[in-house]
């Protein structure tokens, strides 16, 4: 037996749709995807990269690994949650260059929707679901579900929160919020299969301070805020970012206003969705109750600016960060003169009066 022992690699090949990059050891699939960006990088409904253990439920973010490693470049038989499989040296990824993944997502999204009530237009979630980009992108018109979908009753777990379990799909990150971030746990999930439902045990009220959270890491409209709720469609709403000193959190935050109104208050969020890093530790910008339910006027906090927003998300549709008005080329092609008013609307009109 020789005594020479292979070196351990600092870092690993991977390759994700044709893109090659080095990662460190232990990275996921689905994180190396990420680094890349884009497109290549799949959905994903359950991993949460603040959460410990999360991942692994959904399976939206499977992909076809058609090299194992440089060692063994055979194919994985089936398809891999990226989320949970970690990157070998030398292994080849597919997630939008695969003939498969695309046929697997849909008929993901078809489970997750069996029992989901298409709800989207009365729901608050709707303009920032993971799961309603999911069915625009791959979901079916129809459902081929026959049977009656399960159905539950609307719960409040707390003062500040509304549980609506038809619209949960079973993601666990809510959980793992309960068990991690607060110190209170009193919610998970009861029973198994079919029957599992999201649950505090006897209708106990979550009332510890960082309980809000929950709301920021449902990726559906099952966990919503009852001092936002049915208050306004999020696409008419204008985020900013803005911060407060506060003694429980990193008090860093997004306000979405109406008008002069502050609507909402939610924590930071990054793109892929999950809550953003505070800018004073670095540790992940979870914020609290204070903050997020009991801080609504504009004088609680200092402005920092408008939040970026995707340009790609209903979110950005009607807000100008900046606009560029064309140049008025009336007075020229008029020869110098100014153009005339021929009517002033006041004067034929008691619509909205002149004030
Ligand atoms: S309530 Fe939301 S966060 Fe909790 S398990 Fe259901 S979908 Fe996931
Ligand atoms: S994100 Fe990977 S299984 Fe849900």
């Amino acid at each position: 037996m020789s005594d020479v022992q292979t070196p351990v690699k600092s870092t690993l090949t991977v390759t994700v749709d044709n893109i090659t990059i080095e990662v460190a050891p232990g990275t996921t699939v689905l994180q190396a995807a990420r680094i890349i960006g884009g497109d290549v990088t799949p959905p994903a409904m359950c991993y949460y990269s603040k959460l410990e253990g999360s991942g692994g439920k959904c399976r939206t973010c499977l992909v076809e690994i058609s090299a194992g490693s440089a060692k063994d470049p055979r194919p994985m038989p089936k398809l891999q949650a990226s989320c949970r499989t970690s990157v070998m040296d030398g292994m080849v990824v597919k997630n939008i260059t695969s003939d498969k993944v695309p046929d697997a997502r849909a008929g993901v999204v078809e489970f997750l929707l069996m029992n989901h009530p298409l709800d989207c237009p009365i729901c608050d979630q709707a303009g920032e679901c993971h799961l309603q980009d999911l069915g625009y992108e791959h979901g079916n018109a129809g459902t081929r579900f026959e049977f009656p979908r399960r159905t539950f009753e609307k719960e409040d777990i707390g003062p500040n929160i509304s549980l609506h379990m038809n619209r949960c799909i079973l993601c666990y990150r809510c959980t793992y919020v309960a068990d991690q971030i607060t110190n209170t746990r009193c919610h998970g999930v009861l029973d198994r299969g079919d029957h599992a439902q999201i649950s505090t045990l006897i209708s106990k009220a979550i009332d510890n301070d960082f309980s809000g959270n929950m709301i920021d890491v449902c990726p559906v409209g099952a966990l919503t805020d009852r001092t936002f709720r049915f208050k306004n469609r999020v696409w008419f709403t204008k985020p900013v970012s803005a911060h407060r000193d506060c003694d429980k959190c990193c008090g860093e935050v997004t306000l979405w206003y109406r008008g002069d109104d502050v609507l909402r208050v939610t924590a930071r969020k990054d793109q892929w969705g999950e809550v953003e890093n505070s800018t004073k530790d670095g540790k992940t910008g979870w914020i609290c109750n204070t903050c997020r339910f009991d801080k609504k006027d504009t004088k609680d906090w200092t402005i920092e600016g408008p939040m970026k927003v995707s340009r790609h998300s209903v979110i950005s549709q009607g807000h100008y960060m900046k606009m560029v008005k064309g140049a008025e080329t009336f007075t020229k092609v008029m020869g110098g003169r100014d153009p005339k008013i021929l009517m002033h609307i006041h004067d034929v009109s008691d619509v909205n009066p002149e004030k």
